[in-house]
């Protein structure tokens, strides 16, 4: 999704902006531009393509000045082209007052553009960016304030924006405004960032502000001064970002993706950390604002999310059930904010979102909250909305998470759905030596992910027999069915190999008409309560000529025999089994796309956070 970078301090800002863009770059966009003052001269460059075409642009065009604003843009309103990319320019009659870069969508663009039209504004492009860039400099005929001209702007606009804007006739200054999508400010020394995601802006300072719905700031080298639109000033919070420096390089690995793959062992430890409790069998959370005994009169728990953090959910749903006894419904988000779900008194409602900004999953909550339920949140980015409009919740502290496709924040998903399921249980029937086993396998988790992330040398042979499939299937049972379901979502994501994930005994009943030597089925079936009802399968797909690869346990002669490609996980517990399963799958997916010459951070079409509907 489109993204943010505004600057204005002491250093030349354009190679701050486009630093700051290219570490946007894996939020998905198809168009860069920046807008910067030097004095009062202001200079627009931008480009449809990949932020090293801005670049080009730049060494021959350069764009003067310690102020600016940059964007991103992943079109919705006109097609990726150099004129619809932002920054768009306000003014009539020959005069620029403004530049604009825009996060969002103007439901109300048509009629606003209308009303300028008439009042003697061109437009250039055909987004809905533009009215919001006239509007201002509408107000700016009547003021030379900007951070005045934008309030008076923002009533006007229907729908969701984050902005950032600047004006020659306010050198040195940066005005921002979110509502619906996130903005941040980060503050530095003699300088003042501006930001849709604190990724951008995490090496030049770890102090940041997050805005609210309704806020707006301005920014110059020293100050900061920020309001809400209908409560008058505010003092911001200001939080630190936790983040090692390194947490957002890449650190000497070809990919985001494969890093994050990589890190997660050290994940596992860091979302678990301070979470066990032996004492007492069971799981801590600090922020879910619910007694344990208003946690045992719940009777129903429903999960909403989406994309790998839907399925993260599943797993939960077959964890919860199986340590808790508590009935558990997983649905995705967009489908859940606008349906009639019943929900009783005794439904917990859960969100779960990386990014804590996915627009369908935020609905989703605000629906819950709107009938009065109390909604919790799993969610990594720390001030993210989703984490700050829940009633309470459960951080992740995976660290940023670059990758477009999600690899250590399902993990740690999965993780604190387990430490869940344990709290929940130990507060009914899971018995004290049952609670400590659980402690114990999930204890010997990071270790065992070491062991698997050894495999990779075999993972990646095994890749080349897939890399020129059209289609493949991916079974798994029980717990293992999500994770097939995130195996095949994976493999769909970044090789743009047609996947579908299935429980294994429904393969029977449709899939198994796809199965010949040209399409591979990947089973996760480790050692556990179903496995020999697996094996059957397998020699159904063999017996059709099918290529079958498995994910079983190491020493687990039955499956390897009958599969031509064997991926080993390390013996484990089975409440701990898809944390393992789940990455062999990761990587299949990675190398699979690797030798197919794919854009492994940057798939096409996809976006890390998606903050539209
Ligand atoms: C997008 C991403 C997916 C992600 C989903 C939910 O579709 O491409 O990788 O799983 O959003 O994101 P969230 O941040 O809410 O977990």
């Amino acid at each position: 999704m489109c993204g943010i970078v505004g600057y204005t301090g002491a250093h030349e800002a354009a190679p701050v902006l486009v630093a700051g863009l290219r570490r946007l770059e894996y939020r998905g966009y198809d168009s860069a531009g920046l807008a910067t003052l030097d004095r009062d001269r202001l200079t627009v460059r931008k480009r449809a393509g990949r932020v090293r075409a801005l670049e080009e642009l730049l060494e021959s065009e350069s764009a003067p000045g310690r102020c600016g604003i940059s964007h991103t843009r992943w079109a919705t309103h006109g097609p990726a082209n150099d004129r619809n990319a932002h920054p768009h320019l306000g003014g009539r009659g020959g005069a620029i007052r403004v530049a604009v870069v825009h996060n969002g969508v103007i439901e109300n663009h048509a009629a606003l553009r209308r009303e300028l039209e008439s009042q003697g504004f061109e437009f250039h492009s055909q987004t809905d960016t533009e009215v919001i860039a006239h509007l201002i400099a509408r107000e700016l005929e009547t003021t030379d304030d900007l951070f005045e001209a934008v309030q008076r702007a923002m009533p006007r606009l229907e729908g969701t924006y984050g902005l950032g804007v600047i004006s020659p006739s306010r050198p040195g200054e940066v005005v921002g405004a979110r509502f619906g999508s996130p903005l941040v400010v980060g503050l530095g020394e003699g300088e003042h960032l501006l930001a849709s995601d604190p990724v951008a802006i995490a090496p030049h300072t770890a102090q940041v502000a997050f805005l609210q719905d309704g806020e707006v700031v301005r920014l110059t080298p020293h100050d900061f001064e920020m309001r809400h639109l209908e409560h008058g000033p505010i003092t911001p919070r200001i939080d630190r970002l936790d983040w090692k420096p390194d947490a957002v390089e890449l650190g000497g690995h070809a990919h985001y993706m494969i890093k994050e793959i990589r890190e997660q062992p050290e994940t596992i430890v860091n979302t678990c950390r301070g979470r066990l409790r032996r004492s007492e069998a069971t799981a801590v959370f600090g922020g879910l604002n619910l007694s344990p005994r208003q946690l045992r009169r719940v009777r129903r728990v429903v999960f909403a999310a989406c994309g790998t953090s839907w399925h993260a959910a599943l797993v939960g749903e077959y964890l919860i059930e199986r340590l808790a006894d508590l009935p558990v419904e997983v649905e995705y988000a967009s489908e859940f904010r606008y349906r009639n779900a019943p929900l009783d008194d005794r439904t917990l409602v859960f969100v779960l979102s990386q990014s804590g900004e996915t627009a369908d999953t935020l609905g989703a909550l605000r629906e819950a909250k709107r009938r009065g339920h109390p909604t919790l949140a799993i969610v990594n980015t720390v001030g993210s909305t989703i984490a700050r409009e829940a009633d309470g919740g459960i951080y992740l502290h995976a660290g940023p998470e670059v990758g477009v496709a999600s690899t250590k924040a399902f993990s740690a998903q999965v993780a604190v759905l387990t430490l869940l399921a344990l709290y929940l249980g130990r507060l009914r029937h899971l018995s004290f030596p049952d609670g400590l086993a659980v402690i114990d396998a999930i204890e010997q988790v990071p270790a065992l992910l070491g062991e698997v992330l050894k495999t990779e040398p075999l993972i990646e042979e095994a890749a080349g027999r897939i890399a020129s499939a059209h289609s493949a299937l991916y079974l798994g049972r029980d717990l293992h069915y999500p994770v097939a379901l995130e195996g095949a979502l994976k493999l769909k994501e970044i090789s743009y190999i047609h996947a579908e994930g299935y429980p294994t005994a429904e393969m029977k009943h449709g899939p198994i008409a796809l199965v010949d030597r040209h399409t591979p089925c990947i089973f996760v079936v480790p050692r556990g309560s179903l496995h020999a009802k697996t094996l059957s399968n397998l020699e159904e797909v063999r017996a059709r000529d099918g290529l079958v690869i498995s994910v079983g346990t190491e020493d687990d002669q039955a499956v390897a025999g009958l599969s031509q490609v064997f991926l080993p996980i390390p013996e484990a517990p089975e409440v701990v089994q898809p944390l393992l399963a789940v990455v062999p799958l990761q990587l299949l997916a990675y190398h699979v796309a690797r030798q197919r010459g794919c854009d492994i951070d940057k798939p096409r079409n996809l976006a890390k956070s998606v903050t539209v509907e």
